[in-house]
């Protein structure tokens, strides 16, 4: 019996989706632990793209998709992605989407906070994706955040929402210069939101336990990546949650003790959106090549991803954040075709080398990379289906990377379909 985590280990954007949706395949559930609506992966229905921003891929396989309490859910945006899914013939029911009693619930005023709050920090601004994720994890953690559970009970939700509403109220127009919300608005709204969602509402944490204790099989699906993690990422450029593996559990409601692998996706270079440090970024011709090669504009914002080569300093500091068991390579196949390709495997900050990810961004803005030059390929390797099949370099690029990071390759992806994978050793088996 197996119970994965997966997480991403740059700065988001690894590729997560095609990796969960191929090893979905061996989990009887999926689960969501943390992020919102701020996540986006690609999923293809009847042969047309959807971009899905909360529900698992794993419910194209009719995998029991679980949002744990870890996420702020926007309720908008869960009904318009099940109502897309249905009108395409995917069965979206109460047994094979739950939402956690416990989950966070994203409010109209979160999504004005956010947008509001990076208008008036102009050039100081995290570039967030606007969905209110910060503001939402925010109340959470002051304890006004409103959670499915009071959605639920229409007398609680209208008497929390009456009093965070004033003082929402009074920050939007008094301090953001925003129009303030109507409360009987967002009641009607919100209460015909608890209607259709209502009967998806459940303990997770019960659900989960159980499915273990039978014997089922678990694929934890973590959003954003490690380096956008609130404790252990670019601060503040990050998210505002804690995206690493050990919030599975918390994110879940399950003990330590049942996670039997934690997967690491791993971009073969490296990309970020949003401002931050990026020590790797290439400003140049080869990162404009590898952004159009890998098509690298987000998926939730459509803005163009800065890019970079692979950082091994990023990849150390997430193997043992994450305590990865594995890794799975990305985007192999856009690398091709460049003569030689640059890892990095060290920071140099004022004459001295750093092997650790340091944690103030006065020194991470001034680090420069150390590289290793490696000889590139020019063949198309998409069709490539065995590893030893792969052209020379491309395998010393590969096990250079082990090497470096003191973890194996389970997976190599070399292409957005399911079957342009390699896989090496599958973690359910
Ligand atoms: P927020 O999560 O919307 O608050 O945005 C905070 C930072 O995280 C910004 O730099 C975003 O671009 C980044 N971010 C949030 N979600 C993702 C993601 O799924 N992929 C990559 N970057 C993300």
């Amino acid at each position: 019996m197996a119970n994965i985590v997966i997480v991403g280990t740059q700065w988001g954007d690894e590729g997560k989706g095609k990796v969960v949706d191929l090893l979905a395949e061996f989990a009887d559930l999926v689960v969501r632990f943390q992020g919102g609506n701020n996540a986006g992966h690609t999923m293809v229905v009847e042969g047309k793209q959807f971009i899905s921003h909360l529900i698992p891929s794993g419910i194209l396989q009719n995998k029991i998709c679980l949002l744990g309490n870890g996420m702020v859910v926007d309720p908008a945006v869960l009904i318009e992605e099940i109502d897309y899914l249905k009108s395409n013939g995917i069965e979206v029911g109460p047994d094979n989407l739950k939402i956690s009693e416990r989950a966070h619930i994203i409010m109209p005023y979160h999504k004005e906070i956010d947008h509001a709050r990076e208008r008036l920090k102009g050039d100081k601004k995290i570039g967030t994706t606007g969905r209110g994720i910060g503001p939402s994890y925010e109340d959470k953690a002051t304890r006004r955040g409103i959670r499915f559970v009071e959605l639920l009970d229409p007398e609680v939700f209208r008497e929390k929402l009456n009093s965070i509403l004033e003082e929402k109220n009074f920050y939007l127009e008094e301090y953001l210069s925003s129009n303030p919300l109507d409360l009987e608005d967002i009641i009607n709204q919100y209460n015909e939101y608890a209607k259709r969602l209502s009967p998806h509402v459940t303990n997770i944490s019960v659900v989960i336990n159980n499915a273990i204790k039978s014997g089922r099989q678990v694929l934890f699906e973590g959003a954003q990546g490690t380096h956008l993690d609130i404790d252990h990422g670019t601060y503040p450029y990050v998210t505002s949650s804690n995206t690493i593996a050990g919030n599975a559990c918390g994110g879940a409601g399950i003990g330590p003790k049942e996670i039997t692998g934690v997967i690491g996706i791993v971009k073969a270079y490296t990309t970020r959106v949003g401002e931050g440090p990026f020590p790797a970024e290439l400003s140049d011709k080869t990162g404009n090549t590898i952004q159009k090669k890998g098509a690298e504009f987000g998926a939730t914002t459509g803005r163009k991803r800065r890019c970079g080569w692979l950082d091994t300093v990023i990849l150390r500091n997430a193997v043992r954040l994450n305590g990865l068991t594995g890794i799975a390579i990305t985007k192999l196949d856009v690398l091709g075709g460049l003569e030689s390709l640059k890892i990095c495997t060290g920071y140099e900050y004022k004459g001295k080398i750093l092997q650790d990810f340091p944690a103030g961004l006065n020194i991470l803005s001034k680090c420069k990379p150390i590289y290793e030059t490696v000889p590139g390929w020019s063949e198309n390797i998409s069709d490539i289906r065995a590893i030893e099949d792969l052209p020379q370099n491309a395998r010393n690029y590969l096990n250079r990377i082990e090497e470096l990071i003191e973890t194996p390759i389970h997976l190599i992806s070399l292409g957005p379909a399911r079957d342009e994978t390699i896989m090496v050793t599958n973690p359910f088996e």
